[in-house]
């Protein structure tokens, strides 16, 4: 991409984040205005009338109104963004809704990996490790993984991986050795603590003893594998700082340049077919598809109020009794797979 470009120019970008962030945020801030020169307004929770008790559909409509070309929304409820999708008239990009979705964090891992490796990623496998039950980018990087033909494994303890993730055509592992043997890619995940209704692990240290990324549990992996972690980073809980500082091995710095780029082309490709002539728009659709997957959708507080499984009600939180292998007494419990 080059450094100047003016594709957003006349063009108003609404960033509405009901939900902190740092790299999402800042990359959909300050680049489209500085370097596709668009008009960016930022608008988050504290500034709104959804204080005041306006409703979603309330916002989306003032916004409606306002006419704005892209809308960026983040919003602590899966389903979220997509509803309000529905109700306006621009386009609407995900920047990550509750613990469904995160579309652009995966295109932009998966445009890392390509860089670093110089090829596509059929034929790798990746382990994605941690907190799968409360990531909404374990669930996009699934998606995106599979249609590039990789093979993914899912890698946590039974509290960690929501109800039916087998159906999205993952290897399930609950031990870090099995999980990470001879994969090429291995991509931590923080503990969501915030998304987290109860306790899923027994103690940090125990979670970081089992499941966090250190130099022993690493040697499974190919030699020259890469570690990923979309950051937030706890460094000791889920992974050791001079793994995740490795320049060798450690993508994490490029992860956060590739967001930008990333962020800048989704902007781009879709003023883009705003302008394009009728039959010729670019093919580019950043709206959650995965909201129209009923299995999705019933466990997406959002689409269905008050509803929640059997599974998920009695909430089974356990203590753990430790110990490496695929038995450590944990039970599975959570959210479900929104
Ligand atoms: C997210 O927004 O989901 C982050 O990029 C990952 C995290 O919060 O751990």
């Amino acid at each position: 991409m080059t450094r100047k470009h003016s594709s957003l120019r006349g063009r108003t970008l609404i960033n509405l984040f009901f939900e902190n962030s740092t790299r999402t945020r800042t990359s959909f801030r300050a680049w489209p205005a500085k370097r596709l020169g668009g008009d960016v307004i930022n608008m988050s929770v504290g500034t709104s009338s959804i204080k005041k008790g306006e409703t979603l559909i309330d916002t989306a409509m003032t916004l409606n109104a306002m006419h704005p070309d892209v809308l960026v929304v983040r919003h602590a409820d899966s389903g979220a963004v997509h509803l309000l999708a529905e109700k306006v008239n621009c386009s609407v990009i995900n920047a990550g809704d509750g613990t469904h979705e995160h579309p652009t964090q995966a295109l932009l891992d998966a445009l890392t990996i390509r860089r670093r490796l110089g090829r596509g990623l059929e034929g790798l496998t990746v382990a994605i490790c941690g907190d799968i039950a409360h990531s909404r980018v374990a669930r996009s990087n699934i998606h995106l993984m599979a249609i590039m033909g990789a093979r993914v494994r899912a890698v946590a303890p039974p509290t960690l991986i929501p109800a039916g993730l087998e159906r999205m055509g993952v290897e399930i592992h609950h031990d870090m050795e099995r999980g990470l043997a001879d994969v090429d890619i291995i991509m931590m995940l923080r503990l969501q603590t915030e998304r987290m209704k109860g306790s899923f692990v027994p103690s940090i240290r125990e979670y970081y003893r089992l499941y966090g990324l250190d130099y022993e549990k690493l040697k499974v992996a190919k030699p020259d594998a890469l570690i990923m972690h979309p950051g937030p980073m706890n460094r000791g809980v889920e992974i050791a700082s001079e793994v995740a500082d490795d320049i060798d091995r450690s993508l994490i710095r490029e992860q956060v340049e590739m967001g930008v780029a990333v962020r800048m082309a989704c902007l781009d490709a879709l003023v883009s077919a705003q302008v394009a002539p009728v039959g010729k728009e670019p093919v580019i659709h950043i709206r959650d598809e995965r909201a129209d997957d009923p299995h999705n959708l019933q466990k997406c507080p959002l689409a269905r109020p008050g509803k929640r499984s059997r599974r998920a009600r009695r909430g089974v939180g356990r203590g753990w009794t430790g110990g490496r292998g695929g038995s450590t007494g944990l039970h599975r419990r959570g959210p479900g797979g929104c």
